[in-house]
């Protein structure tokens, strides 16, 4: 039956000329299938320099968004319309207009898991794996409001020493879960190991004590497509990761003698996991769900977006 679907989506993407796109979140069966797997920027990237007529996301909702305002002469489908993202939610429009009321002057800068409305109120749009690179382009005095992930400015903030950057107290549900005690249960589990944190993460304070404080080499903090990089490098390493379980997948593929050990099994984002197979190939056969944007907000989202696709 697997086979069978795997064969039609195929034929399909060749005929209807798609290009699939899958975040290193999704199931395994759904990265296979894919022209690219990687991270939130490489997605973007790849969107941008698609040649196809249609772009099939796998992914979140954010996702899709991001794609079809880079490419907005192109049919951007994602397989299922239920797929958003908690962090996404915790920033809504009016909050953040709000926000910017309060200190007028400030440079705005939101993560890439926003809605396209907040992103077209924004300045620049930064992703885990540029954060940084973005917030060290923006002038020193600068007053800076980072949203909606509060971890990962706490994470900006240390890294590039800006003290006037005010955080937005948003966060994923999945990543806010992993505690620093989780990290220490695993230190002491698995002695030989590096950890791999993903800067969402609810211990990312503490690993960041541990990291530059302590200068403890074993913990690094990364995006997922990061942690790729990262494994490729020592093909026999062993490893704690502490992101959504799905990078397990192409973790393995790229470092097969590798040892992983995810730092709890309960890390999964059931709006990945919402894309299947079966729906893969119902979206491709009925090219459903269009995700667009309307112009007026494509027009002013597409700036930070650009920034964030060049600053990469
Ligand atoms: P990455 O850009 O690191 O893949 O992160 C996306 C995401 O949604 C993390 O939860
Ligand atoms: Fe959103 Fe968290 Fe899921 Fe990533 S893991 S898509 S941030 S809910």
């Amino acid at each position: 039956m697997e086979k069978e679907i795997i064969s039609k989506i195929k034929k399909l993407k060749k005929e209807k000329d798609v290009v699939i796109l899958a975040h290193n979140y999704q199931i395994p069966e759904v990265q296979d299938i894919a022209d690219f797997v990687g991270d939130s920027l490489g997605l973007s990237q790849k969107a941008k320099e698609a040649g196809e007529r249609i772009i099939l996301f796998c992914g979140v909702h954010f996702m899709a968004e991001t794609a079809s305002i880079l490419c907005p002469d192109k049919k951007v489908l994602i397989p299922d319309l239920q797929a958003g993202c908690s962090l996404s939610d915790s920033l809504a429009l009016l909050q953040l207009k709000e926000w910017k009321k309060r200190y007028p002057d400030a440079v705005v800068v939101t993560y890439v898991n926003t809605s396209a409305e907040v992103k077209a109120e924004s300045d620049y749009c930064v992703t885990s794996s540029n954060a940084v690179r973005v917030v060290n382009s923006i002038p020193e005095d600068k007053m800076i409001l980072f949203g909606p992930d509060m971890f990962l400015g706490s994470y900006v903030s240390r890294v590039t020493g800006r003290k006037n950057i005010r955080l937005w107290a948003g966060e994923c549900h999945v990543h806010a879960a992993v505690k620093a005690e989780d990290i220490e249960r695993a230190r002491k589990k698995h002695l030989k190991a590096r950890f791999l944190i993903h800067p969402e993460c609810g211990c990312v304070t503490s690993c960041m004590i541990d990291a530059f404080d302590k200068g403890e080499k074993d913990s690094i903090i990364l995006s997922t497509e990061g942690m790729i990089r990262e494994v490729e490098k020592n093909k026999e390493g062993e490893y704690v990761i502490a992101t959504e379980k799905g990078i397990l997948h192409r973790l393995k593929k790229v470092s097969p003698s590798s040892k992983f050990y995810p730092v709890s099994d309960e890390l999964e984002c059931k709006y990945m996991k919402l894309i299947t197979l079966e729906k893969v190939l119902f979206s491709l056969e009925n090219e459903v769900y269009e995700v667009k944007v309307k112009k007026e907000i494509r027009d002013k989202a597409i700036i930070p977006i650009q920034r964030m696709v060049e600053i990469a």
